[in-house]
């Protein structure tokens, strides 16, 4: 029955994680998959997760199933993080959540939903985007198309290109957008520049598909919702597929959350009764640990400043980290002009090295890269800098 079968490639981003766990290289550096890590390479557990976690094993009185969309209390916790305490979307309940294994899980959620719902949507996305969002689209049978989105040469939004083919995608369609520190190119619209995306979005009839998975990261964890919000207007229907695998180092958790807006209340039910038969033919109901953490934190007043600092840590350390990456590489006399590298918004760098650069540094240096040029710069540290930018002058 098998015999037929090829073997698949490697995942462009998760596959280099399996090859960098192989590599015996010591002085190897992962700057692969989008995972945070601290100043000794580490992963760590934040402490506002550690001691929710404590609370949650205590209080925990059951493991029977959760409703097909999640807890309530999640939803509601989720609501308040993306839209803000008294949002219109939230007080009219027109806005829909659900609780969904990670943001992928969400992803493909609201694809299946797409697919069933709105069968002649094709959903246009950045060019570049996350490798793995045409993957999800062509696995629930949702067509795809690309839009300009980056302007390679002044590393910066093509934003006039991106708003003509705006202009002629077809009414009905989904365009999906990253609700900050796009991934890989770590460039976002400004505020000025979301406002006039929601009105070509909605002047063309489109429906807007947000991806927030690092909220928090560029600016704070309100500022970054600002496209989200802009998208937020009255009547105006929106999905946002959103993660906590980064702000929260919920990695293997798999706690994300799909939330549609629909026009009114009695359409955002009507929508949710469809979501709902989408997550029961695909995982059923949802796993409750890691949402558990993450409702306790965010209603925790103390736990909930705690996370706030921790996130901005993170924040921080991944700000100094580009800066110090740009000062490394003059330094080292590397041609070229790096600064753009410090503009840049996130986890993320589209650092420009061609795909044989790359190849050349994971082949004879054990730097892991992901294809694109994409570098995540939270795997800096001031310790592996140098060798880091010895490689990449040796690669120009
Ligand atoms: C990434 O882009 O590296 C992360 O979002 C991890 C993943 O699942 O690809």
């Amino acid at each position: 029955m098998f015999d037929h079968i090829e073997p698949a490639p490697r995942d462009p981003i998760l596959g280099l994680g399996e090859a960098f766990r192989e590599d015996p290289n010591p002085r190897k550096i992962n700057l692969s998959v989008g995972v945070y890590q601290d100043e000794d390479g580490k992963t760590p557990i934040q402490e506002s997760v550690r001691r929710a976690s404590r609370l949650v094993l205590e209080r925990q009185k059951t493991m029977s199933y959760l409703p097909i969309p999640g807890s309530p209390a999640y939803a509601a916790a989720v609501q308040r993080l993306l839209f803000g305490t008294a949002h219109e979307v939230v007080t009219s309940g027109r806005a829909a959540t659900s609780h969904a294994p990670g943001g992928t899980g969400a992803l493909r959620v609201a694809a299946d939903f797409i697919h069933q719902q709105l069968p002649n949507a094709t959903v246009w996305l950045t060019q570049p985007t996350w490798p793995n969002h045409p993957q999800i689209f062509a696995a629930a049978g949702v067509p795809t198309k690309s839009f300009p989105y980056f302007n390679a040469k002044a590393n910066n939004l093509a934003f006039k290109e991106l708003l003509a083919a705006i202009e002629k995608m077809p009414p009905g369609d989904a365009i999906l957008l990253h609700g900050c520190c796009h991934n890989p190119t770590g460039i976002d619209p400004t505020p000025d520049q979301w406002k006039t995306l929601a009105d070509a979005i909605d002047g063309r009839g489109l429906l807007p598909l947000l991806d927030f998975a690092y909220q928090g990261f560029a600016e704070g964890i309100d500022e970054d919702a600002v496209g989200l919000r802009t998208l937020c207007r009255p009547g105006a229907e929106l999905i946002v597929c959103s993660s906590f695998s980064k702000n929260f180092g919920l990695y293997c958790e798999r706690v994300g959350a799909l939330t549609i807006i629909a026009k009114d209340k009695r359409a955002a039910d009507t929508v949710q009764s469809q979501v709902k038969v989408c997550i029961r033919s695909n995982y059923s109901n949802p796993p409750a640990h890691g949402a558990e953490l993450v409702t306790t934190i965010l209603n925790d007043a103390e736990l909930r400043g705690l996370w706030e600092q921790e996130v901005a840590g993170m924040r921080g350390r991944i700000n100094g980290m580009r800066e110090l990456l740009v000062k490394t590489l003059q330094a080292k006399g590397v041609p070229g002009d790096y600064s753009f590298i410090t503009r840049q918004r996130g986890m993320f760098s589209f650092s420009g090295l061609t795909p044989p650069q790359v190849e050349t540094l994971k082949q004879k240096y054990a730097i892991y890269i992901v294809g694109s040029g994409r570098i995540n710069v939270a795997g800096i540290t001031s310790e592996n800098v140098e060798p880091l930018c010895d490689a990449i002058a040796e690669v120009q």
